[in-house]
């Protein structure tokens, strides 16, 4: 049996950071505001230079450094962006020729917003276990602050930017031990960002996101704890198997309810939230990549990672690290 297993991780944070100070100038809001009900202290934002693909790049060559690999090792790239360098070519596309390589599939993943670091996980794990590649590069990367509506206090507070990566690897030893990905369109009006191709832009908001906030809270807390159940089902285990939660990083509330759904002290949650608020797809890797290089995460213990967000969509992925 093969398994997938992540063999290095890596993240990159732009260096500007804008702190809830900072973003009460701009917008009618304040500092005590934002930490009780999000729990965001500051936010990264990327420089002028820097985009999708600059970050992805950071991150992508760190995490194959932590794995001991060279860009010719890769089997398949896949970016999870909502914030791609371009249409097309994918993002994925730029950076394998940035990595200086040809021939392995490369896409982005931009359609399922902030879960969709847990889709692409999914869909490199299914790869590998067929047999059909041996290694892959799976990146989540976005420059939010691009697509905010920063005269908008309910969205401009909650999003930042930055990128993390993982590399997988095909194992003998169990790594990946089941991913599970859902989605409801009935909810695609929750969360948005509703720039139609083709079509003359009607009003300039289109161009931002769109969110109906605590409904959408209620949603998640709804969704992620049924997740939980599946995940640990499907896995005969108990939610005491469980040694650390790596969860999308949306809003601190609902990740202290995920804790509580799980019994685990907020110790044992990956949290990156504070310091750099919702970066949509790159959330769960760089809360993994930061949890591990801390020493806190270490190899053989339970991870369950956790991602949601527009389409509605979510999902999980179940790994012994
Ligand atoms: N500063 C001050 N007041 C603000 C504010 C801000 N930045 N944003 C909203 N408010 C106000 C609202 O206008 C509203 O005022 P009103 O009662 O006078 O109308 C009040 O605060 C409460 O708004 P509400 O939206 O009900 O607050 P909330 O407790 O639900 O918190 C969120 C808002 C967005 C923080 C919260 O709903 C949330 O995190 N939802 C999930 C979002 C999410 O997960 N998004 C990412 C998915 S990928």
């Amino acid at each position: 049996m093969v398994y997938s297993k992540i063999i290095g991780t890596g993240s990159y944070l732009p260096e500007k950071i804008l702190t809830n100070a900072d973003i009460e100038k701009i917008v009618e809001t304040s500092n005590e505001w934002i930490i009780e009900r999000t729990g965001i202290h500051r936010r990264h934002i990327a420089a002028e230079h820097e985009t999708s693909l600059t970050m992805a790049e950071k991150a992508a060559r760190e995490a194959m450094a932590d794995a001991g690999i060279v860009p010719a090792d890769i089997g398949m790239i896949i970016i999870a962006t909502t914030t791609p360098e371009k249409m097309f070519p994918s993002t994925a596309c730029h950076l394998q020729e940035r990595l200086g390589i040809a021939g392995c599939p490369a896409f982005d993943l931009n359609s399922a917003a902030c879960a969709g670091f847990v889709y692409a996980l999914s869909i490199a794990d299914q790869y590998i276990k067929s047999g059909a590649i041996k290694t892959a590069l799976v990146i989540g990367s976005e420059v939010m602050s691009r697509v905010v509506d920063w005269t908008d206090r309910t969205t401009c507070v909650l999003f930042g930017d930055g990128a993390g990566a993982v590399v997988i690897g095909a194992s003998d030893e169990p790594g990946i031990l089941s991913t599970h990905l859902h989605a409801d369109g009935t909810h695609k009006d929750v969360l948005s960002l509703p720039v139609s191709i083709g079509k003359p832009m009607e009003v300039e908001e289109e161009l931002f996101i769109k969110m109906t906030g605590n409904q959408l809270f209620k949603l998640a807390v709804n969704i992620l704890g049924n997740l939980f159940d599946e995940t640990l089902k499907a896995n005969g285990l108990q939610r005491s198997d469980i040694d650390w939660l790596v969860p999308h990083q949306a809003n601190i509330r609902i990740i202290q309810a995920m804790a509580k759904k799980l019994d685990l002290p907020m110790e044992r949650v990956a949290l990156t939230l504070e310091d750099q608020g919702n970066t949509s797809s790159a959330s769960i890797p760089l809360a993994l990549d930061k949890a591990i290089r801390d020493g806190k995460i270490k190899r053989g213990e339970m991870l369950l990672l956790e991602g949601f967000g527009g389409g509605l969509a979510w999902g999980s992925a179940l790994i012994k690290y």
